[in-house]
């Protein structure tokens, strides 16, 4: 199969390239590198992701639509999965107008391109964000997602109806993927764990925010990435579903497993809530399991103790 992946040189994108060239499919990212994180981290990760195979890179902005057209000039795409989004909860309030342009215009740009070009199979990252402060868990694809927390959680509830949209014009054949907070080896640096694991590996004080009772339904990548490549495979007509753990975890026992697989007893700053922050995430993953055969594998404490090691691989390799 010929796959354009969106978003590629980044975390979710170099995990699934590489998964996908090793099994000898022939992928182009698509990615701009922007400085949301360092630019040099994204190269070091297409890099590591196109060592596995036929990788080629598209430099260049979602949002762009003559540089689109040039790459679907040279290739006739079997699938597009679109990962590429200005992604966090916390940074979409301080600039929600990006956050729209990039995860709205970018994917109304490429919905365009691929229904010009004739690509029917499209795989989407959405996200838990989506259900907002509710508190009836598990959240089920069927419940009501039009109450986002945040502007990010918005543009992602507004990229999967625009599907919706592009399913009714032109026949697009979609999976929306909600994704539950992601982590592994690659996570975004801004993210809660690779914080939290830089300040207890180099002894500094990290940030709680509330009192430690929320809870996240963390994923590991290498589950996350079983669940998208099932997606690419099925081909489904149209559907949304969550890919979680199943298994929330609060936040100080997360701080605590990341103390535990340090070595080392975490320092903590307490604040208060966060606007857009939610009590609880968790996932119903029935639907990924009957449809995607999906089954997550790698269990919290041992997913930790991988990213602890990837970590210090890393930061011995100057990468961060
Ligand atoms: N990581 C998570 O826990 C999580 C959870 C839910 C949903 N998601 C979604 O999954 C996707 C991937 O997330 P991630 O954590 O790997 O983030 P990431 O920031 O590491 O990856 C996104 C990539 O997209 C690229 N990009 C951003 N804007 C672009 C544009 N306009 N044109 C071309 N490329 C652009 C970035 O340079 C980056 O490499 C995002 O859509 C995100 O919203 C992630």
């Amino acid at each position: 199969m010929k796959i354009l992946v969106t978003g590629g040189a980044g975390f979710i994108g170099s995990n699934l390239v590489r998964r996908l060239a090793a099994r000898g499919e022939c992928v182009v990212i698509v990615d701009d590198f922007n400085d949301y994180y360092s630019p040099s981290l994204k190269r070091a990760n297409a890099h590591w992701a196109g060592r596995a195979g036929d990788v080629t890179i598209a430099e260049g902005d979602v949002r762009d639509q003559a540089f689109l057209e040039e790459v679907f000039k040279d290739s006739a795409f079997d699938c597009i999965v679109h990962l590429a989004a200005r992604a966090g909860v916390r940074p979409s309030l301080a600039d929600p107008q990006l956050y729209v342009d990039v995860n709205l215009n970018g994917t109304v740009t490429l919905l365009e391109q691929a229904h010009r070009a004739g690509v029917k199979r499209f795989v989407f990252a959405s996200s838990s964000s989506v259900y907002g402060v509710s508190r009836d868990v598990p959240f089920s694809e069927d419940a009501c997602a039009d109450h986002p927390a945040s502007p990010y959680g918005a543009t992602k509830r507004a990229g999967e109806v625009l599907l919706a949209a592009y399913r009714h014009l032109y026949g697009l054949r979609f999976a929306a993927l909600r994704f539950f907070t992601v982590y592994g080896p690659r996570q975004r640096p801004d993210m809660a764990i690779h914080k939290f694991v830089r300040a207890v590996i180099s002894g500094e004080e990290l940030t709680m925010f509330g009192d430690g009772s929320s809870a996240r339904d963390y994923t590991y990548i290498d589950d996350i990435i079983d669940g998208v490549v099932a997606a690419v495979d099925a081909d489904l007509e149209w559907e949304i579903i969550n890919l979680g753990d199943s298994e929330p975890v609060t936040l100080k026992s997360m701080i605590a497993t990341i103390g535990e697989a340090v070595g080392r007893e975490p320092r903590i700053e307490h604040l208060g809530d966060q606007p857009g922050d939610v009590p609880i995430t968790y996932a119903d993953i029935s639907k990924a399991g009957r449809l995607l055969g999906f089954k997550p594998k790698i269990a919290f404490k041992e997913g930790i103790k991988r990213f602890v090691d990837w970590y210090r691989n890393a930061q011995a390799q100057g990468l961060l």
